[in-house]
């Protein structure tokens, strides 16, 4: 039997390395959006998971972006951009923004129907929520940015059901 919190001979319990940490991340469930961006860095869009809000003092979230998505130089050109909450009947829309697909983007984007918000960033129109952001600051670690962005522009659907991904898979909530 092991010991309460963290017994070393504990057969759950793994080294730290890259692939147990991202094990250990895959089992927490996590809602799906695609963030999109438009100006003179390009039109883009990718899926992400790593999001969540930072303050209402100003309004402002975060999203965390790979430094080699295409989306990531984009956002830092364009100064901007929209997080856009999936719905549990965008598993294809997350999937092509994911890349899993191999489309181009204006491919990615001919998969939805899209109004430009505040910033002129897309938003999708059939999404649970689109938040419209310009970028406050970029904090660079490891392999990625941490993007906050302050709120421009918002919109949001009636309850309905959100796209959860937890455990390399797609499950469904209602919210
Ligand atoms: C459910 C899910 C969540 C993801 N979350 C993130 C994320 O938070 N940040 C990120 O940089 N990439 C994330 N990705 C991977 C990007 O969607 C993917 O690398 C990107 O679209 C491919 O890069 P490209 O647009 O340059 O082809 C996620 C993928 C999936 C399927």
């Amino acid at each position: 039997m092991s010991s309460f919190p963290c017994d070393p001979n504990d057969e759950g319990r793994l080294a730290l390395d890259s692939a147990s940490f991202r094990e250990a991340m895959s089992r927490i469930a996590a809602a799906v959006h695609v963030v999109t961006t438009d100006g003179p860095g390009g039109r883009m869009g990718a899926t992400v998971s790593a999001a969540c809000s930072v303050s209402d003092d100003p309004p402002s979230l975060l999203v965390c972006l790979n430094r080699e998505t295409r989306i990531h130089d984009a956002v830092l050109k364009n100064r901007c951009f929209c997080l856009n909450t999936l719905s549990d009947d965008h598993e294809t829309i997350s999937d092509v923004f994911a890349g899993r697909e191999k489309l181009d983007m204006p491919g990615r984007f001919a998969k939805g129907e899209w109004t430009p918000m505040a910033t002129g960033c897309p938003a999708l129109d059939t999404a649970r929520l689109n938040v419209d952001c310009e970028v406050y600051s970029v904090t660079e670690i490891g392999t990625h940015s941490i993007i906050v962005g302050t709120v421009a522009d918002l919109r949001m659907t009636s309850p309905g059901k959100s796209l959860l991904y937890v455990r390399r898979g797609y499950k469904s909530l209602d919210t």
